[in-house]
């Protein structure tokens, strides 16, 4: 096989290196491309490379994706710092990495996105994700768009924010904590992109990933609350204060919480009945039940 067959834009991130290790583990040859690409301390390994690169810069995408038979971009940025933009990031970088991966005769490109991607949303970051979408679909007619919903491990990502919320000693639910969302194990979202980067007959798709089951927030709270054998009072707080605080909040450097993870957590985030899902790769994802026992 050939030196780094794909790269990884984003292949330091929570997502972006259980992707990587997914392949390296499945034999692929892999460059990471990211702003600091020795972030996530892999191992070096003969079938990984890294490379300094920002999706803002021309020159830089291009090298990354120099050589490459597939491309995964799954690069984030969750809120807009000065010079950082998610038209920027979300919008020109996505396009940016899919044009140049075509022009360098990239073969696949995924793109992950996330369930709710609209151009309509009140927020600016699921705007700019819904207008990714289409460039990355104008630049590269073929790609694959991934949306999953919440990603979590067993005790990092959405686990992780459920566990440092339940430390607190009266647990603030968004609104009553009905929306409803279907978390998805990192590990089988990172398994989607490689099926998607193997299938034949892969590419020019949308599918929405899911976990096995649907849960309010409040549910996934007691979950993990009974998993680290906790007890605290949970509390409905309206959307109203949380748009407030996040007001607030968003004007640090580093918001813990913002105005866009806020209008996120006002829509339920569930697979659509009219999408691709697990089942079209052929993957049984895991429930919350089961990340959280992993
Ligand atoms: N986490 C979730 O629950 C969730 C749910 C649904 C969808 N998603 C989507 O999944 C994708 C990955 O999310 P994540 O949570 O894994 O993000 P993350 O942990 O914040 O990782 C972001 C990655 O992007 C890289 N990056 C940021 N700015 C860059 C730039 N200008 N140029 C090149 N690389 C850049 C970062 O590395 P450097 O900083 O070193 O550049 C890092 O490797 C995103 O598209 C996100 O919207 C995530």
């Amino acid at each position: 096989m050939d030196k780094a067959e794909i790269t990884v834009f984003g292949g330091t991130g929570f997502l972006g290196s259980a992707i990587v290790r997914d392949l390296i583990d499945q034999g692929y040859h892999v460059r990471i491309a990211c702003r600091h690409p020795d972030k996530a301390g892999f191992p070096a390994s003969d079938n990984l490379e890294k490379m300094a690169c920002d999706i803002q810069d021309d020159d830089s995408v291009k090298q990354a994706v120099r050589g490459a038979r597939s491309v995964v971009n799954a690069v984030s940025l969750y809120y807009e710092k000065p010079g950082l933009t998610f038209d920027a990031v979300h919008v020109k970088g996505a396009g940016r990495a899919a044009r140049l991966a075509k022009e360098a005769g990239v073969t696949r490109f995924v793109q992950i996105s996330g369930i709710g991607a609209s151009v309509d949303s009140a927020s600016a970051y699921v705007r700019a994700r819904a207008r990714g979408e289409q460039v990355v679909r104008a630049e590269f007619e073929e790609a694959t768009i991934l949306r999953p919903s919440v990603i979590s491990d067993r005790n990092d990502g959405f686990a992780d924010n459920l566990n440092r919320v339940t430390k607190l000693p009266v647990v603030p639910l968004f609104g009553r904590g009905e929306t409803r969302l279907q978390p998805v194990y990192v590990g089988d979202v990172a398994a989607a992109v490689r099926r998607a980067i193997e299938m034949p007959e892969g590419g020019g798709r949308d599918l929405e990933l899911g976990g096995d089951r649907i849960y309010s927030y409040r549910e996934c709270l007691r979950m993990i609350m009974q998993r680290e054998g906790r007890r605290r009072p949970m509390v409905p707080v309206p959307f109203l204060c949380w748009r407030m605080l996040a007001a607030i909040l968003g004007r640090l450097p580093r918001p813990p919480l913002t105005r866009d993870q806020v209008i996120l957590m006002e829509a339920d985030n569930v697979v659509g009945s009219q999408v691709g899902r697990f089942a079209d790769l052929g993957i049984q994802p895991l429930s919350l039940e089961e990340i959280l026992r992993l």
